[in-house]
């Protein structure tokens, strides 16, 4: 039986420098390429599925991701690859072109969907408001910058139709058993629930996964566990120290 797992945020870069400073400094980070690729050779068979929920490569163009995306073709199984913020190689206008280039070694989700036995991996790369924000002394938020947040709500809007079309796609084949990958977060920190959450809700999925925050204090900045029917995981590389979460 084949399973399907998920991680994000593997930031490679075999021929960029690294931006990130706790990618630098954090021990977490040291040899993460490698750490990575040993779980996924001992974890992975050629008959799952790994789904790379966004921030594959620090590379600002496709040549320089070239080594990045190499790295990941070579690992075992299939793997579906989410849009992530710092994927400056994925043109969001010419994912079919990327799905025809990479055909046979990597899958690009994105106003599409795959299928895994009976369910849908539907997805893309999703979006929040994260500030500025306004604190006080006390570090409570008092307020936030209105025109970040006007410009973050046409994203979440963009964003949710690519996700409505991912989810109408699959429901128009007939699939009724739906995963939901984001690279954001469903909801920013200000949120309780967001579009994305009620799209979640509403075509039945029965996971969320996410990934793209960093660092001990931003784990826990949206959703994790069951709400309302639907399990939230965050599956950013820190978070899982490089080991894929076991999805099906
Ligand atoms: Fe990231
Ligand atoms: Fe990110």
């Amino acid at each position: 039986m084949s399973r399907l797992y998920a991680i994000g945020d593997l930031h490679l870069h075999f021929q960029t420098d690294v931006k990130a400073k706790a990618q630098q400094t954090d021990p977490l980070w040291a040899g993460h390429e490698q750490v990575f690729r040993r779980q996924c050779l001992s974890l992975l068979r050629p008959e799952d599925t790994l789904v790379l929920a966004g921030d594959h490569s620090w590379g600002r163009n496709l040549a320089e991701c070239r080594q990045d995306l190499d790295y990941i073709s070579a690992l075992p199984g299939r793997k579906i690859l989410l849009r992530g913020n710092h994927d400056m190689f994925w043109d969001a206008k010419k994912t079919a072109a990327l799905n025809r280039q990479f055909a046979g070694s990597l899958h690009f989700l994105q106003n599409n969907y795959f299928s895994y036995r009976d369910y849908a991996l539907t997805g893309t790369k999703g979006y929040c408001f994260e500030g500025p924000f306004y604190l006080d002394a006390r570090r409570r938020i008092v307020g936030w910058d209105e025109e970040a947040a006007e410009h973050a709500r046409k994203i979440v809007e963009r964003e949710a139709q690519r996700l409505r079309l991912s989810l109408e796609a699959a429901r128009t084949d007939g699939y009724r058993k739906m995963i939901l990958f984001l690279h954001y977060p469903p909801t920013s920190i200000l949120e309780k629930d967001s579009v994305f959450t009620r799209l979640a809700e509403e075509y039945g999925a029965e996971q969320v996964i996410y990934a793209h925050c960093h660092g001990e204090s931003r784990f826990h900045d949206s959703i994790l566990g069951m709400k309302n029917g639907v399990r939230y995981s965050l599956v950013s590389g820190d978070f899982r120290r490089w080991v894929p979460l076991r999805v099906l």
